[in-house]
């Protein structure tokens, strides 16, 4: 069995599954329920103020028989006051002196409000603080949440606050509602964050309720902006933190968050920078048991890598991302319909016919059975057709391996320069 501990810039955890601060960490019967079910850390659910929410709060996008493909909520942070938390807090540290237990915290953007509370959450013996600057919505009127989380200078000048008195490791937590997370991240690490995570949930209007035109949710009526997460948002995350993991400017550890629901996405998160990995939806839409499943799959997919410690895999994947002028120009895969497993259903060639490269033919075999084939020479590797094939195994990209040098955009551009440049001094 390997090693599943982390160690994210000084908070330790028997394994990388942490609730995210969210409904699941909202009290010590929660999280202490959570640690016994097996999950190794609990970012607690934000502590601030005032004390007030609104009924109803959430929302689900089901999507082909996925109940909850996305999950959208416009509730506000802690429902319960700073002292009850703050024994809470106490209780279940003392219970779990091996789990991670963090404090996220949300303040208005002054600087004695910061160190107070800081002060407060690490006299409890929390292993560290999580500071929220990523809310969307509720908290944003008063200038906290996203509405700090938007502005690099803010994000700074809080973080800088909070270190001037935080004994205990600083992770910031990042807004996607930006255009480049990366801003922001390194705005935090300015302010001397030792850790950053991601992602907080994302603008949304779930829906419009066609008989009453009640937004989806809505309060009394009337509705507002929520923030989306669960496996929607996944791509996004796991884009924002492969983007900060590669940033040379960024040299502090992840914590991924958004739409992990299993081993395998946590997993993608780890390859892609991440240190360990925060989840929320899942837990909402299945209970805390999932979390067995995910340190059974993780444990056997490091086994059968021969990977003896689960810190071994962080960032393996990001030299492979890359700026789209890096990719060989010259690469190219073609689709190969097998026969013997295609059912024939047209889907491939509705999809390449109306919407790609009309490479795919519609012919009949030597017993005159209808088959698909593809016009390799006119497909151009788009991998549409793969992905709308109901049937696994039916198409296969291949690569093409008669081709071209590699050559990429910035090469070409490159080269092109350089013959300019020649040609320019030869005249
Ligand atoms: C109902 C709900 C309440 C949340 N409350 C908080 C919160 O108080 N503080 C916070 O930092 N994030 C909060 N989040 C965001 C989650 O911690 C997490 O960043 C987001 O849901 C993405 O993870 P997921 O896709 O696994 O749900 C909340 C999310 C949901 C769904």
């Amino acid at each position: 069995m390997a090693d599943l501990s982390i160690n994210l810039a000084g908070i330790k955890s028997p394994n990388p599954f942490w609730l995210a601060s969210a409904p699941p960490t909202n009290s010590g019967y929660q999280v202490q329920r959570a640690f016994e079910a097996g999950w190794g850390g609990a970012v607690w659910k934000t502590l601030g103020e005032p004390i007030l929410n609104v009924s109803s709060r959430f929302s689900a996008l089901s999507y082909n028989g996925q109940r909850v493909a996305g999950f959208n909520n416009i509730e506000l942070i802690t429902d319960r006051p700073i002292e009850v938390n703050l024994k809470e807090i106490y209780e279940t540290k003392k219970k779990f002196p091996n789990h991670a237990v963090i404090a996220s915290l949300m303040m208005e953007p002054k600087r004695e409000k910061w160190h107070e509370i800081v002060k407060r959450v690490e006299d409890v013996g929390v292993d560290g603080l999580e500071l929220n600057f990523g809310c969307p919505h509720g908290m944003v009127e008063r200038g906290m949440g996203s509405a700090s989380g938007q502005v690099p200078e803010l994000v700074e000048k809080q973080t800088y606050w909070v270190k001037e008195v935080a004994k205990t490791p600083v992770i910031v937590k990042l807004t996607p509602n930006i255009t480049d997370i990366t801003a922001t991240a390194e705005a935090a690490t300015r302010g001397g964050a030792d850790a950053i995570s991601m992602i907080n949930t994302i603008n949304s209007l779930m829906g419009v309720d066609l008989d009453t035109w009640n937004t989806i949710p809505h309060v009394a009526g009337k509705g507002t902006h929520g923030g989306y997460c669960g496996p929607a948002v996944k791509p996004i995350a796991l884009n924002m933190v492969a983007e900060c993991a590669r940033s040379p400017y960024i040299n502090v550890p992840i914590s991924g968050i958004g739409g992990i629901s299993n081993w395998r996405d946590a997993v993608e998160f780890m390859l892609m920078g991440a240190t360990g990995v925060q989840v929320c939806t899942a837990a909402m839409h299945h209970g805390f048991s999932i979390v067995e499943d995910m340190i059974d799959g993780l444990n056997n997919y490091l086994d059968e890598k021969g990977i003896s410690s689960v810190m071994d895999i962080v960032g393996k994947a990001v030299p492979k991302y890359s700026n789209w002028g890096d990719l060989d120009l010259n690469y190219k895969v073609v689709a190969k319909i097998n026969n013997d497993v295609c059912i024939n259903c047209n889907k491939c060639y509705i999809a390449c016919e109306d919407t790609s490269h009309q490479c795919i033919e519609r012919l009949n075999d030597e017993n005159g059975n209808p088959i698909l084939k593809v016009r390799e020479e006119d497909c151009v590797g788009c991998n549409l057709c793969s992905i709308v094939c109901p049937v696994d195994g039916a198409i296969e990209m291949v690569e093409v391996k008669d081709r071209l040098p590699k050559m990429t955009w910035n090469e070409r551009q490159a080269a092109i320069a350089k013959y300019s440049m020649a040609n320019v001094s030869s005249e």
